[in-house]
C-alpha cells in the first residue's frame, strides 16, 4: 500500500491537496478557500500534460496519480481532484491507491440540473474525455431520468482558457460557436461540466443569453470536502483571522497560473514550478 498521509515524509501541518490539469481547479480553490480560510491549501497544476480533455484514459489516470503521490509525500490529508475529466478517468484509481486518504471528485451535476430544468432539455459543456467516460455514461443512467441531456463537447475551450488573456477576442468566437450549439439544441439549463469554464462564466451567460439558466458545482465540492476536513478533526493551524497559506505550483511555466490566480481570484501568490 502506498504511504498515508501520517506517514508523509514532510513536516508541514497538514492541509488539502487540490489539483487540476491547468488553471481550472482555481474555480474549486476559490470554493474552498471561502469556505475554509483557515485550512491550508496545496494546489498543483499540471499545466505542462494540460488540457487533458483530449487525452486517453491511461494518461489521466497515469498524471494523477502521479500528482497525487506527490501531494500525499507533502503531507495532503485529503484530496480535492478540480478536474471533471481527471475524476471521470482517475478518482476510483485514486481510492484504491490510498483507501485511507478521503477524496473528493467533481462531475457534472446532472441531478440538480434536472430538478432545475423548466423544459426537461438540459445542456452539459464539458471535455470529449469526459462525455465518453464510463463514469459520465452512469450519471447519466441514475440521474437523466426523462429528461434530454445535450452534451457538447468543449473542444479547445481549456486550452484557450489556458493560453490564452479571458477577454482574448478569439476565445469569445470559440465560446459564441460552443453555446450556439446548445441554443440550438433547445436546452434551457447548461451544466459547466469542467472547473476552467467558470473562469468564463459571464461570456458564456451572455452568449446563451438570459433565457438559459447556467449552473456550475465548485460550492457543492467545496460543502462536500469541509465535510470531509470536519471528519478528520485536526487542530485549526492558523490563528484565528488569519487566513492559512496557499502553494502553487505548476508542472509547466507556472505564469499563467500566478497570472490568474492573482487576477481572476485577487491572491497575491507566486506559483512555482514542479517536476511531477
Ligand atoms: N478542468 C478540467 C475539467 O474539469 C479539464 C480541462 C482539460 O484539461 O481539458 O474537466
Amino acid at each position: 500500500m502506498n504511504a498515508l498521509p501520517s506517514e508523509s515524509i514532510a513536516c508541514k501541518p497538514p492541509f488539502i491537496g487540490v489539483f487540476d490539469s491547468g488553471v481550472g481547479g482555481l474555480t474549486v480553490l476559490r470554493a474552498l478557500r471561502h469556505l475554509m480560510p483557515d485550512v491550508p491549501l496545496q494546489y498543483v497544476a499540471d499545466t505542462a500534460n494540460a488540457p487533458y480533455g483530449e487525452r486517453d484514459s491511461d494518461f489521466i489516470a497515469a498524471r494523477s496519480l502521479a500528482i497525487a503521490q506527490h501531494l500525499v509525500q507533502q503531507g495532503a490529508a485529503l484530496l480535492v481532484v478540480a478536474c471533471n475529466t481527471a475524476t471521470a478517468h482517475a478518482v476510483e484509481a485514486l481510492r484504491r491507491t490510498w483507501p485511507e486518504l478521503p477524496v473528493v471528485g467533481i462531475e457534472p451535476g446532472i441531478k440538480p440540473a434536472v430538478a432545475a430544468s423548466r423544459n426537461g432539455r438540459v445542456g452539459v459543456m464539458a471535455t470529449t474525455a469526459t462525455l465518453t467516460s464510463a463514469r459520465y455514461q452512469e450519471l447519466l443512467k441514475a440521474h437523466a431520468g426523462p429528461a434530454h441531456i445535450v452534451g457538447q463537447a468543449c473542444t479547445g475551450l481549456a486550452h484557450g482558457i489556458e493560453s490564452a488573456q479571458l477577454d482574448a477576442p478569439e476565445l469569445d468566437r470559440l465560446i459564441a460557436r460552443h453555446c450556439a450549439a446548445l441554443i440550438d439544441a433547445g436546452v434551457d439549463t447548461v451544466l459547466l461540466g469542467c472547473t476552467h469554464y467558470p473562469l468564463v462564466q459571464d461570456r458564456i451567460a451572455r452568449h446563451l443569453g438570459p433565457d438559459v439558466q447556467l449552473l456550475n458545482i465548485e460550492d457543492a465540492v467545496a460543502r462536500q470536502a469541509q465535510r470531509c476536513w470536519q471528519a478528520l478533526a485536526f487542530e485549526p493551524e492558523a490563528a484565528p483571522g488569519s487566513p492559512a497559506s496557499i502553494e502553487l505550483e505548476s508542472t509547466g511555466d507556472p505564469a499563467p497560473l500566478t497570472r490568474l490566480a492573482q487576477q481572476a481570484l485577487h491572491w497575491p501568490v507566486q506559483a512555482r514550478q514542479v517536476l511531477i
